[in-house]
């Protein structure tokens, strides 16, 4: 099915969701230009999330999606507010969301999952999820282990359900790549760093545009396996075997990078910052984006 219109969306990209980045200004700004903005509850309370959900709906009439990222710890106490004031599509991620799946789709929101294999993109079809996100290890942030050139035709080949690419998408070249690979529609998160609206400090996105096709390099193992630019703490990540400073060096990182902290910072980005090259409203970013792709695709 076309993404557009399983989603309601006039142009098939996705913003993926940025932890404590992609909050409501970027939301409103990518949705109201015809993608799809999706809003971060990392850090989130039940009633930050309420009022977000309020300062969204007040700006835009066109859908939004919500990301549930299940290393989260608040996913519980979120669960009620999603259930009791519904949003058209909620995206999981980092985690099995089958306790919950069921009743998110009751209440009327579709749910989207982000995978990074075959075996899980067949899980989550069969639990019910109306899309999955193939997430390749191009990716900014956490990252699994397959590239998107090779995971997404598998992936679409493996289930019935639209596929969304993601990983080192953010040119038009790239999304009119992905549908040659049989996907559906693209989510795209590092190019949305340098959107105008992208509310981290100026220095992050200059960061993001002087980085070459060489400037990222991935830390950590497992499910702390995690894609940035190459910066002071990477180098120290890079060298360090004992867990317990890991750790210490990474938690609180990602807040340190949007508050510019170059020294400290986990400045999460995917391989494709290499192509940003300047600061632009998001509207324009998703007009690029969308350059030549074709707008009406067989079911
Ligand atoms: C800074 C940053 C933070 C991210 N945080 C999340 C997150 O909280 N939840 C999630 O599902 N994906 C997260 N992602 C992944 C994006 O939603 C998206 O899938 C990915 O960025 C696509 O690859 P690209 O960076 O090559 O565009 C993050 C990506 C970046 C760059």
């Amino acid at each position: 099915m076309q993404l557009t219109k399983l989603l309601h969306v006039q142009k098939p990209i996705i913003q993926g969701a940025m932890a404590q980045i992609s909050r409501p200004e970027l939301v409103i700004a990518v949705s109201n230009a015809g993608g799809l903005g999706v809003l971060t509850t990392t850090g989130s309370t039940p009633e930050s999330l309420q009022a977000d959900l309020k300062t969204i709906r007040a700006a835009t009439k066109q859908p939004f999606g919500v990301n549930l990222m299940l290393q989260q710890t608040n996913i519980d106490s979120l669960l009620p507010v999603l259930l009791a004031d519904p949003v058209p599509v909620v995206f999981t991620s980092a985690g099995n969301p089958a306790p919950f799946l069921q009743s998110l789709i009751n209440a009327g929101t579709k749910v989207i999952s982000v995978i990074p294999n075959v075996k899980i993109a067949k899980k989550m079809a069969a639990l019910g999820a109306s899309a999955v996100v193939a997430e390749g290890a191009e990716s900014g942030g956490h990252i699994g282990t397959e590239n998107t050139m090779v995971l997404v035709p598998q992936v679409a080949s493996a289930v019935d359900i639209p596929v969304i690419a993601a990983g080192g998408i953010g040119t038009s070249a790239g999304v009119k790549a992905a549908f040659a690979l049989g996907a559906a529609g693209v989510q795209v998160g590092t190019a949305f760093l340098v959107a105008k609206e992208t509310p981290i400090d100026p220095i992050y996105k200059q960061l993001v545009i002087k980085a070459d096709d060489n400037g990222t390099v991935v830390t950590g193992t497992g499910g702390d396996r995690v894609r940035s630019l190459k910066t002071p703490l990477t180098t120290k990540l890079l060298v360090t075997t004992d867990s317990a400073t890991f750790s210490q060096l990474s938690s609180g990182s990602l807040l340190r990078a949007i508050h510019g902290d170059v020294d400290h910072g986990s400045f999460m980005a995917g391989e494709i910052a290499g192509a940003m090259t300047k600061i632009r409203p998001a509207k324009e970013i998703i007009d690029d984006l969308n350059q030549g792709v074709p707008t009406i695709i067989e079911d």
